[in-house]
């Protein structure tokens, strides 16, 4: 093996991934592909002053310590107009015709699917896949390389003898419906937080600094344009730049079409794509319509933030008629019983619904809904359902009435003074609140025990082995390993998970008690007030309420759950079993910002001494210049010489949307 003969095997594998992930049409079987990936692995390392960054391998690199470094567009990254009838489609295009001084029907125009992802602009040098960034506000956005190469529809190495010197390719990011689905699925045995939607999956998926995680997560992209571009390329339509980047490499749309404009086309269009929607493996959201011929496109130029020879037709959120079947009663961690619609099954923007919200009976009231109407469902961001309205009354209507016992464990429901909910009053006794608090406890945002999954808890406790939260500290491995499905190695794993949640924070202990309208931010309202737990325990509500968010209800919540013996009994169970933290390190914890140095610069859209508070809530110190020292600048619009000098000095700098972000993980306000 020579360094030519590596050179040609890298091409070869390159191919065989074309072929897979553009073309689905594969050359090699599974195996051989991995034997020969393998063999280019070991000859990588063996070798390693050959290694090529088009080399397959290099798809997948190490955790990026600081992702998201800015990157100017050299061409702006547009945004489009929306239309959301056909008279606002077809009008837009009258008014470039009238503009351009050409009949309306000599307009040539090009139709494509709006993906419904995020826009990404690859920079290729010489053919070589350079950065990938975001839109970021259309003119910087950020770098994401590292996970972009993980797509494998993504020629890292263009497809031509000839390269431009400078390509900019451009076109969405999307997750599959499919992929969507499975990672929540997946997401919701581990106790993870689960996606919206699958934009949302791909907007979070693109922004992981492992890029392993992103691979797992099978992006997809297709390409609808081109950006900053040097060298002889010379084309005079839309459709011939998609012909072009296709034949580099990337994957194209089918679904595309071209007409000349007239209003039939236009509608006739649009039936074509809502016929298309549900089969499509992709969630689109609209189409967009654009005049082909680069030269009227360029004549036209764009206004404000959107050119004027494309736009975007919306589709609206679908709705669709079913009959409500019956309502269930769930009941939930605090034992407020949701009522939920059992439909009878309808397929909404691709999938198929048969459970939906009802929220509470005052919902229920206001929908004037009975069990045997019609109902109009409504996919809300295409995700989770909702019942919109009655549309007729069944024949032999039903009333919905809350049940006078709990569904689970048969006791009594109260309702709750001055609230639309209802609550069942077996506290601890009724097996369906112990699971929901059991999952509560252990969730994301508590003792964060991934390992002990949903599904886990509730097969433990319906054999009555978990009955209250102390009990996961006392699991044996013979209760997992001997569970259809688990074996001793997982159980292992999940003991460990479990031992290691014992050291924790005092507020996240807080929170995972759950006591009710005590969240996140609540318990750690309280942990910064209260150095100890017993100081806690016995604080009286004048005391409570006079800590920043804790009203009268909250305050007593508080009282009630400590006077409460099992409650008690409880709290102190689990310090027995060894559930522990550091009271010196109550507040510390509680400013996780403590030691950065923040510049607050350009117009911001809450006020500055708002975010100054809050920062410094955090912990943070709020400075006025920017020097060497500076952690962060948060930079808003028209910031001027702060942002340049930040940029000089290489000082990390977060626009808006990142800040905002950012203080979202710190959950505070
Ligand atoms: S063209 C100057 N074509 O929609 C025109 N955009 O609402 C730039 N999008 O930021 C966009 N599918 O992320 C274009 N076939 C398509 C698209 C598409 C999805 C997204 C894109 C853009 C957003 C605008």
């Amino acid at each position: 093996m020579n360094f030519v003969d590596y050179q040609n095997l890298v091409t070869q594998v390159n191919q065989w991934n074309h072929a897979y992930h553009v073309l689905d049409a594969p050359l090699v079987s599974d195996a051989e592909y991995d034997a020969t990936f393998r063999q280019l692995q070991i000859i990588e390392q063996e070798n390693p002053d050959w290694l090529i960054s088009e080399s397959p391998t290099q798809r997948v690199g190490d955790i990026v310590s600081s992702a998201f470094k800015k990157i100017p567009h050299d061409v702006k990254m547009l945004s489009l107009a929306n239309a959301f009838s056909i008279d606002e489609t077809v009008n837009f295009f009258v008014k470039a015709a009238k503009e351009l001084a050409i009949p309306l029907a000599e307009l040539s125009i090009f139709s494509e699917p709006k993906l419904d992802g995020l826009a990404i602009s690859l920079r290729y040098e010489n053919g070589l896949l350079h950065y990938a960034a975001t839109r970021g506000d259309g003119q910087i956005g950020e770098d994401v390389t590292h996970n972009i190469k993980t797509i494998q529809s993504i020629p890292l190495k263009l497809n031509t003898e000839t390269p431009p010197e400078i390509l900019d390719v451009r076109g969405e990011v999307f997750m599959t419906k499919a992929v969507f689905e499975h990672i929540n699925q997946l997401a919701q045995t581990q106790n993870a937080r689960t996606f919206v939607n699958p934009r949302n999956a791909a907007a979070g998926t693109i922004r992981q600094l492992n890029p392993k995680i992103t691979a797992e997560r099978a992006l997809q992209f297709i390409p609808y344009g081109i950006g900053a571009y040097s060298g002889e390329i010379i084309f005079s339509l839309h459709s011939e730049i998609l012909v072009y980047l296709v034949e580099l490499g990337f994957k194209s749309n089918p679904n595309n079409d071209a007409f000349f404009a007239n209003q039939t086309a236009f509608e006739q269009d649009y039936q074509r794509m809502e016929n298309l929607r549900d089969s499509l493996p992709m969630e689109i959201d609209g189409i967009v319509y654009k005049i082909d011929t680069l030269d009227l496109q360029q004549k036209l130029g764009f206004i404000s933030r959107s050119p004027k020879w494309a736009v975007a037709r919306k589709f609206p959120a679908q709705v669709m008629t079913t009959k409500l079947l019956d309502v269930d009663f769930q009941v939930g961690r605090t034992g407020v019983l949701t009522p939920v619609a059992r439909l009878e099954p309808v397929f909404v923007s691709g999938v198929t619904v048969s459970n939906a919200t009802l929220h509470n009976m005052d919902e229920i009231e206001r929908l004037n809904l009975c069990i045997g109407d019609s109902v109009e469902i409504h996919r809300a961001g295409d995700v989770i359902p909702k019942v919109v309205k009655v549309v007729a009354e069944g024949e032999s209507r039903k009333k919905i009435v809350m049940p006078q016992n709990c569904p689970v464990c048969n006791s009594p429901v109260i309702r709750v003074e001055n609230q639309a909910a209802w609550r069942c009053s077996g506290s601890l006794a009724c097996g369906a609140q112990i699971a929901e608090r059991i999952k509560y406890y252990a969730s994301r945002n508590c003792m964060n025990i991934r390992q002990l999954g949903t599904k886990l808890i509730e097969v433990l406790c319906e054999q009555s082995i978990l009955n209250n939260v102390a009990d996961i500290y006392r699991l044996q491995i013979d209760d997992i390993a001997n569970l259809e499905g688990q074996g001793e190695k997982n159980a292992t794993k999940i003991l460990a998970a479990i031992e290691a949640s014992k050291q924790t924070q005092f507020s996240t202990f807080l929170t995972a008690l759950g006591i009710p309208e005590v969240g996140e931010s609540g318990a750690k309202n309280l942990a910064r007030y209260f150095k100890t737990l017993d100081e806690l325990r016995t604080a009286d509500i004048e005391t409570l309420v006079q800590i920043p968010d804790v009203g009268v209800v909250t305050a007593n919540n508080v009282r009630t759950f400590f006077d409460d013996a099992t409650h008690n009994q409880l709290v102190n169970d689990l310090l027995t079993v060894g559930v522990t933290w550091d009271e010196n390190k109550n507040v510390e914890n509680l400013q996780p910002l403590a030691g950065q140095i923040w510049v607050l610069t350009g117009t911001l859209s809450s006020p500055r001494n708002e975010i100054k508070a809050k920062l410094e809530r955090l912990g943070a110190k709020v400075s006025g210049s920017v020097s060497a020292k500076t952690t962060y600048v948060l930079a808003g619009e028209a910031a001027g010489s702060k942002l340049s000098q930040a940029q000089s000095l290489g000082v990390k700098i977060l626009d808006e949307t990142q800040f905002l972000e950012l203080m979202q993980t710190y959950d505070t306000n």
